[in-house]
């Protein structure tokens, strides 16, 4: 068998990788190992438990409040001991964190074929999301082999002159995992009084720390006090620059229940159960799409354009007067939110884990036959 060393730093990255750790267990010819660097810790062991995956290695690296620079470096530093040990066939990272940075380099010096999972998403701004943007572009250069998600990533990605052969159309991991989730009972919900109205927040961008967060706080103030029907659930990021902001901002408000992050299950129940959902997410742009949930995204840009191009998804920034009149009309115009709750997945169909292994495992058959 051949050794795959997958690589999981980050909540969203476990979610979306947990189908391919999946796939390659099932595979006869692959076999995973899965190296946890645990940039994030607690919110990766949710995902690791939900998904029954226990890591082959766990570096156990995530420090209080992390700077980049130090996090890269202790990154490199345990990556590339890991990597010797294991000796693996190939590597595959997923989406755009430090993890995903520093596990590629590593491989590059190792001289290991790389590949990228959720490939060629771009918004062509490197401040936006930063430093996500660049970690793309860096592990796009660096990669063997491009799972790109939709049409638009894999087409920015021969715009920037990859070989089309290295390129492969999957769709995203995130909605098999949505799918597999979604096979567990479903969690409950509080229930809201009749007549109530849900709004899920969520929200962890390095570019909304400071005054954009302050703005995002605001607007949810005033939805709240233009509209006594309206419930807010908000799961907070513990990242120090988020939880300090809307613990005080929001803490006291008897009508916004702040918790701490939701295992993945009871997230899903929070997206099924809420009527709109406001978030600067990645990953929540793909699923509540998949959810029939209309989705404002508190960004500038969005490297996901497929959902707003669908009309399930809308761009509204963090101004909070904006914010605002968004929410207010979809609470006030049933045709609006109607429109925006039509339900659509842009994003895949359930079956990416596996043509992902499929590509491994013909490419990697094949250069076993050239040596
Ligand atoms: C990281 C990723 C971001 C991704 C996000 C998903 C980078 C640069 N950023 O951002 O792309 O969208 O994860 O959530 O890779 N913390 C905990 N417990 C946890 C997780 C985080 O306490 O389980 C706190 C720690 O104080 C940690 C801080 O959050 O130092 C920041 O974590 P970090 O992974 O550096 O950045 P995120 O903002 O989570
Ligand atoms: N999510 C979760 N619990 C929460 C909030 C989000 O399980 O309390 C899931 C969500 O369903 C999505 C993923 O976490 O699959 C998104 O992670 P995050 O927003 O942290 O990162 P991003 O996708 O922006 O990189």
């Amino acid at each position: 068998m051949k050794k795959i060393a997958v690589v999981l730093g980050t909540r969203p990255e476990a979610i979306k990788m947990a189908p391919v750790v999946q796939a390659l267990r099932e595979s006869n010819f692959l076999t995973p190992v899965v190296i946890a660097t645990a940039q994030h810790r607690e919110m990766l062991d949710q995902v690791l438990d939900i998904f029954d995956i226990t890591p082959d290695f766990d570096l156990d690296l995530m420090r209080p409040n992390q700077s980049l620079s130090e996090l890269t470096a202790r990154l490199i530093t345990s990556l590339d001991e890991c990597i010797k040990k294991i000796g693996p066939s190939a590597i595959l990272v997923q989406g755009d964190t430090t993890t995903v940075l520093a596990a590629s380099l590593v491989s590059f010096y190792h001289h290991i074929p790389i590949g990228h999972v959720e490939a060629g998403l771009r918004t062509h701004d490197m401040k936006n999301p930063f430093p996500e943007e660049m970690n793309r572009v860096l592990t796009g250069r660096l990669a063997h082999w491009h799972f790109a998600p939709t049409q638009s990533s894999a087409d920015n990605l021969l715009n920037e002159g990859i070989s089309a052969d290295t390129v492969f159309m999957t769709g995203n991991t995130v909605i098999d995992a949505l799918f597999d989730a979604r096979k567990h009972p479903a969690k409950v919900v509080r229930q809201l009084p009749p007549g109530h109205r849900l709004m899920l927040v969520t929200t962890h961008r390095r570019e909304n720390f400071g005054a954009p967060l302050e703005d995002i706080c605001n607007a949810v103030l005033t939805l709240l006090d233009n509209n006594l029907n309206l419930q807010v659930l908000f799961p907070v990021h513990p990242n120090p620059n988020v939880s300090s902001v809307v613990r005080g901002k929001l803490g006291q408000h008897p009508r916004v229940e702040l918790c701490a992050p939701l295992d993945y299950l009871s997230f899903i129940a929070a997206m099924e159960a809420a009527d709109i959902i406001l978030s600067d997410s990645g990953g929540v742009q793909e699923e509540a799409p998949a959810l029939g949930k209309p989705v404002l995204v508190m960004r500038e840009e969005t490297e996901r354009p497929e959902a707003v191009d669908f009309g399930v998804a809308e761009l509204v920034g963090t101004n909070s007067a904006h914010i605002v009149e968004r929410v207010q009309r979809l609470l006030d115009d049933p045709s609006a939110y109607r429109e925006m709750a039509r339900g659509a997945s842009p994003y895949g169909d359930g079956k990416a884990a596996q043509r992902i292994v499929e590509v491994l495992e013909s490419s990697l058959a094949m250069a076993e036959s050239n040596v």
